[in-house]
């Protein structure tokens, strides 16, 4: 009998830190963030790092810290500007959680324990025992699914991993050791992202070989991908001169970013003509066309722009169902749900569109170099760029 492996939990979690910390040392990525322990920087880094791969994260993080060096700037920063640096890390209410909690730390000073840490918006159980045991040397475990992971396969225990977290929470946090708590920490981040990887874990480096009960021979299956929604939308990119129509999105997924306007439905040249003549605009043309898709966590746009070349104020525009109307008589996809049954069903899930009143022109280069715009609508400015280019020429 294989006697390693034959001990129990809390032995095989007891062994880590020995194990874990010697091979840490050799084989740690070296990342920005793990050049100090400072409070602030460990903990931009793990929000940065909560939805965000590490090679994505770590330009950001830099660029970040040299524009907001201290929790008083990031306190002090104004949104427009922060939401400019969180730019590509998509997920932006960790931005304006960040900064809600930074006014209180900059005014309170740093929690030390993980307690102190939760209370902060934006920081759940995970981040608050990453944060305390790398910048305050706590022995707070940090369970995420990677760390659920390496475990799991590690104690043989294939419980759902909603059923392990809080068991591994609590029996992990007496296996600490003394000190190095917060590499303790990483040690098993890092066995997770780069050894006990999902699919195809390199058992024969692993440190922890010995002392697994499951190794490569029964790997629980990956976890099937969630089903992303799918959603069609047409994106219209209004020019006037120069300029080009943002708006503040209202509601949904990106609220409170800019973005261009939307219609929640797919639509044709001769469906956005119609659309357009159905809200009043008089005179204008349409340009270059691009299809697009872009995907969400959790869903995923199927995008169409056109580019509308108008001298009149698109702002000034009427919302109205007719012009939906008008426009799903025009378009292709909705004449073809000919059968009074689908009509209706078309009618029914009309578009809900932007709010023409909420949009406002802005030169092109100023929505390039100083308006953060989510990447959902990034691959739009080359249009909007060669739109503005030709309408001053
Ligand atoms: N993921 C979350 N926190 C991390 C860290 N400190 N290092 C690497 N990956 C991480």
């Amino acid at each position: 009998m294989d006697t390693k492996r034959s001990g129990g939990r809390e032995a095989a979690l007891a062994a880590l830190p020995a194990l874990l910390l010697p091979w840490y040392d050799k084989n740690k990525r070296d990342l920005p963030w793990r050049q100090d322990t400072d409070p602030y920087r460990v903990w931009v880094s793990e929000i940065m790092l909560q939805q965000t791969r590490v090679e994505a994260a770590k330009e950001h993080y830099v660029r970040f810290l040299r524009a907001l060096p201290t929790v008083e700037d990031l306190a002090a920063c104004p949104e427009d500007k922060l939401l400019k640096l969180w730019e590509g890390l998509g997920y932006y209410s960790r931005a304006r959680n960040l900064q809600k909690a930074a006014k209180i730390v900059a005014a309170e000073g740093f929690p030390s324990t993980a307690e102190g840490w939760r209370k902060l918006s934006g920081i759940g159980d995970y981040t608050a025992g990453a944060i305390a045991s790398i910048a305050f040397g706590q022995p707070t475990p940090a369970v995420d699914g990677n760390v659920i992971r390496v475990l799991s396969r590690l104690l043989g225990d294939d419980r759902p991993p909603e059923a392990l977290k809080s068991s591994l929470f609590a029996e992990l946090a007496p296996a600490y050791p003394q000190a190095r708590c917060g590499d303790f920490t990483q040690s098993l981040m890092e066995l997770g992202a780069t050894v006990c990887t999902p699919a195809s874990p390199l058992c024969l480096t692993c440190p922890l070989f010995e002392l697994c009960r499951t190794r490569s021979d029964a790997l629980p299956l990956p976890r099937r991908k969630q089903e992303r929604k799918r959603s069609e939308l047409t994106v219209l990119l209004f020019v006037r001169g120069g300029e080009a129509a943002l708006c503040r999105r209202q509601s949904g997924v990106l609220r409170g970013m800019y973005g261009f306007f939307c219609i929640e439905q797919a639509m044709d040249a001769a469906g956005v003509q119609a659309f357009l003549r159905g809200a009043g605009m008089r005179s204008f043309a349409l340009g270059e066309r691009r299809a697009h898709r872009h995907v969400f966590t959790h869903l995923e746009w199927e995008m169409t722009a056109y580019v509308v070349l108008s001298e009149e104020d698109a702002a000034a525009l009427q919302n109205s169902s007719a012009a939906a109307d008008d426009a799903a008589a025009a378009n292709q996809t909705a004449a073809a749900a000919s059968a009074a049954g689908e009509a209706a069903a078309a009618k029914q899930s009309a578009p809900a569109h932007t709010d023409f009143a909420a949009l406002q022109y802005f030169p092109v280069e100023r929505i390039e170099r100083e308006i953060s715009l989510p990447s959902a609508f990034r691959w739009c400015l080359p249009l909007l760029r060669r739109a503005a280019g030709a309408a001053r020429n």
